[in-house]
């Protein structure tokens, strides 16, 4: 619970996502609700973490949460503001993404530099000399070495590649991060050096982390809290480690017995 506090950073009121799907060609169009509903705050520090089973719209409320997306109803408060109210630019600034595949995140032609820069330029007000020495001290953070600074991603392993991604999400020095299945698509002697490193910068930066994940064991390793997501809805939401200890859902029972990672008292 290092640095966690119950201030929330981020409210979550009521996000309902529905999607209009084509009925084929014949049927009639339908709707789905991706999300049906969800409340959620994010506290300050915290590693809260989301799980469920694919489809259960983890990824359509993280893509909400960083503005990517317009909800159909509901609202989201950046430190008891609207987000609607806050423009573009600064909303990126303050909050940003890491997701699961670092090669189809970053841009074949771009090199690390300009990769890492690529959020500055955009938000603009920073000159290119400070640019570049933010750019080698995330580096450096990171472990890569300078050289690194004009290779491209086709150059670089995947660990390589999400310590980029990771760079480029820190660059603008913000105070969320919402990871999507971040480790998911690494080698697992990979995982748990990232998993680390992301660790380590949330004591660094004083981040909060909204980290999404089907991996449980990964998730106990990590998490102060865990919202477990079912058909777009929070069924459980509790410390990790009480979660862990005794699930009160029976989804979250049968998700726990599914993964295998811890023994359950029947
Ligand atoms: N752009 C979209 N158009 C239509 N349906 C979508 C779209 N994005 C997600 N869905 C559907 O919404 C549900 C939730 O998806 P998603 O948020 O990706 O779940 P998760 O990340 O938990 O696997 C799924 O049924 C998915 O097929
Ligand atoms: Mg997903």
């Amino acid at each position: 619970m290092t640095g966690s506090t119950t201030d929330p950073v981020m409210e979550i009121r009521d996000i309902r996502r529905t999607y209009q799907l084509s009925g084929g060609l014949f049927g009639k169009p339908r709707n789905l609700d991706a999300l049906a509903g969800v409340s959620l705050d994010l506290r300050r520090g915290e590693v809260l973490a989301l799980v469920g089973e694919s489809g259960s719209g983890k990824s359509t409320l993280s893509r909400i949460l960083l503005g990517l997306e317009a909800p159909t109803s509901g609202e989201v408060l950046l430190d008891g503001k609207p987000v609607s109210s806050i423009a573009r630019r600064k909303f990126a600034a303050r909050v940003q993404p890491v997701f699961q595949d670092p090669y189809s995140s970053l841009n074949p032609r771009k090199t690390v530099r300009q990769l890492i820069e690529m959020p500055l330029v955009i938000a603009g007000g920073v000159r290119a000399s400070e640019r570049l020495a933010r750019v080698r001290e995330l580096l450096d953070i990171l472990r890569m070495p300078e050289r690194m600074l004009d290779a491209y991603p086709s150059q670089m392993s995947g660990g390589q590649r999400q310590r980029v991604a990771i760079a480029r999400a820190l660059i603008s020095r913000p105070e969320i991060v919402i990871c999507d299945e971040p480790t998911s698509a690494l080698d697992v002697s990979v995982q748990a050096e990232v998993l680390n490193l992301l660790m380590e910068l949330r004591a660094e930066f004083g981040l909060t982390y909204l980290f999404i994940s089907h991996d449980l064991a990964v998730v106990e390793y990590i998490a102060d809290r865990v919202a477990v997501m079912q058909e777009g809805r929070i069924v459980e939401l509790d410390e990790a480690e009480r979660l862990f200890a005794g699930p009160a859902h029976d989804y979250t029972r049968r998700l726990l017995a599914s993964a295998l990672t811890v023994p359950l008292a029947t």
